[in-house]
């Protein structure tokens, strides 16, 4: 059954011109039928690349708002309308015009979970795999870090000459993880090697052997001559690696690391949207996309 829906959609997005990006905490049965795959860096330089005429991004809002900011004239579909990410809503646009206000020597970096309207008014957007260099090649050193405090945190770490203020933000799955997780997982695996997203809190990151995004966290664990690893990020990586993997173990550092957002997309919903009557066509208007395309491009170039 799976098998034969995942057929129909490989037939009808050739006939209709129709590019799938979906972003690796998707599921095995969504990830086979993607055109692209990875993590919110890699769609978000696919997403200008591919010549396709309709995206559909199976994701979260903020991503296939990236797409459509990138390529305004493709017409993009975010696969499961009810896909959002709780940190790209945390901040409103006003808090940052009247951070700029009254901190006109800062620059204000923007992770790209965050809304195309908030990206607007700020200079530079980062993901997790570009934050540290985007940072390190900007010319201002007073930066206001938003929304997640823990990857600005691990960003400043990494960035010390920077003046870096955070606010109070961040993942509601990856900052739940807690220290004594971490040590519980550790002390259960000895001989893994602990693989962290930065979104996790500096407790959690601070005891990693590795700290990097989705992709650099499934490199490392490819590429690597050990063994064993402990997953700290989604769990779909975990069952992800293992498939790439089988020579090698896998273990989640928290069960409980379960994106809801990013699991409500299915392949039926994918089905839907290549037949014409699913999802939900990302609408912006012309000036949300030239100024938050400003803080996108920016990413580019520095990164
Ligand atoms: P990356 O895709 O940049 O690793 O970020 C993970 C994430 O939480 C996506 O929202
Ligand atoms: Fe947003 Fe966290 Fe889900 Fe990523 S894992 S989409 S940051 S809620």
């Amino acid at each position: 059954m799976i098998r034969n829906i995942q057929d129909e959609i490989l037939k009808l997005k050739k006939e209709k011109d129709i590019c799938i990006l979906a972003h690796s905490y998707q599921g095995a049965e969504i990830l086979e039928v993607a055109d692209f795959t990875g993590d919110s860096y890699q769609l978000s330089l696919m997403a200008e690349k591919t010549d396709a005429s309709v995206v559909i991004m199976c994701g979260v809002r903020f991503m296939a708002e990236t797409v459509k900011i990138l390529s305004p004239q493709k017409k993009v579909i975010l696969a499961n309308p009810y896909a959002g990410c709780p940190m790209a809503e945390q901040m409103d646009k006003e808090i940052i015009e009247n951070f700029k206000k009254e901190n006109p020597d800062h620059a204000v970096v923007a992770y790209i979970n965050t809304t195309a309207s908030l990206k607007t008014v700020c200079d530079v957007c980062v993901t997790s795999a570009s934050a540290v260099n985007v940072v390190k090649n900007m010319n201002k050193k007073n930066i206001l870090f938003i929304p997640d405090c823990n990857l600005g945190s691990f960003v400043a770490k990494q960035v010390p000459d920077k003046n870096i203020k955070l606010m109070q933000g961040g993942c509601p799955y990856h900052s739940k993880v807690t220290e004594q997780e971490a040590l519980k997982a550790k002390e259960l695996h000895p001989d893994a090697l602990f693989l962290v997203h930065p979104e996790c809190v500096p407790a959690v990151t601070e005891k990693a052997d590795f700290v990097g995004s989705t992709s650099a966290i499934m490199k490392f664990a490819k590429e690597s001559d050990k063994k064993e690893f402990i997953i700290g990020t989604e769990i779909s990586i975990v069952e992800h690696m293992q498939y790439m993997c089988p020579d090698k173990k896998f273990y989640p550092l928290s069960n409980n690391l379960i994106c809801s957002d990013m699991k409500c997309t299915t392949l039926m919903d994918v089905y839907n949207c290549v037949l014409g009557n699913g999802g939900e066509e990302i609408i912006l208007s012309e000036e949300t996309i030239v100024k938050a395309r400003n803080c996108i491009d920016k990413m580019i170039k520095l990164g």
